[in-house]
């Protein structure tokens, strides 16, 4: 196992391998994150007894410091197969910036990754230390969401992962080599699917938030 992972480090192809799984890992987080803060909807008590849980599993810590890792591993990632990319092609050519394959997400891939870098230190400096461990979870989530530059602040945060995801989660499997022309249409819309899925899922939270329980 251990051989496996510095072969793959050591190699071009294995470092964005690495990369394509650390981002379906963060996916894989994003969905779970967003289904339980959707149980908002279903209102006070069902959120608190969602964090409830979620609080009291014995294996939090070892999540909280894999997800770490996940999210540490993809950015260092990123930017060592960017680099590596710059340094093998360092002449741009004219004709890739309008290359059909290319789209907003696929040329901003590093601009929204620094987007969301910032959006997740903000994010937990937010949910995780501005307020007491005792704070109600509806209250804090309410409470924060519901100041108006904050719940701007959050939209363009889940813009630029929807952004990132658009382009991300079809390279992801690409880079895996687990791209066929059979199932191409499958994996470019579920890809698709998925990223408008994450946003607009997440996106209904602040929205909710602030038109309806604080009545804009
Ligand atoms: C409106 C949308 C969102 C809401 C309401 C929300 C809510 C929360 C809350 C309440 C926590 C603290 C959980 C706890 O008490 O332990 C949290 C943690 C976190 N959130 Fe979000 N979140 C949102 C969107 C996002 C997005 C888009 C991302 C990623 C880009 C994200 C990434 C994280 C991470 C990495 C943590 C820390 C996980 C941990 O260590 O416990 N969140 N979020």
């Amino acid at each position: 196992m251990k051989e496996l992972f510095f072969s793959l480090i050591r190699s071009s192809i294995g470092r964005k391998c690495l990369m394509a799984v650390t981002g379906l890992g963060a996916i894989g987080f994003l969905i779970v994150h967003m289904g339980g803060n959707l149980f908002i909807f279903r209102g006070q008590d069902q959120i608190n007894s969602y964090a409830h849980h979620l609080h009291s599993l014995p294996f939090l810590p070892v999540l909280e410091v894999s997800l770490f890792a996940l999210f540490a591993a993809h950015i260092i990632l990123s930017i060592v197969v960017t680099l590596q990319n710059q340094n093998a092609r360092p002449i741009r050519y004219a004709v890739n910036a309008s290359a059909g394959a290319s789209n907003l997400s696929s040329s901003t891939m590093i601009y929204s990754g620094i987007a969301i870098l910032a959006f997740i230190a903000f994010h937990i400096w937010h949910m995780k230390f501005s307020h007491s461990a005792h704070v109600d979870e509806y209250i804090k989530v309410t409470s924060i969401l519901g100041h108006p530059i904050i719940t701007i602040g959050y939209i363009l945060g889940i813009l630029a992962v929807g952004l990132h995801l658009f382009h991300g989660a079809n390279s992801a499997f690409q880079s895996l080599g687990l791209r066929y022309p059979k199932f191409d249409y499958i994996v470019e819309v579920g890809g698709r699917v998925c990223a408008l899925t994450i946003t607009f899922g997440f996106i209904s939270i602040p929205v909710y938030v602030w038109f309806v329980l604080r009545g804009g």
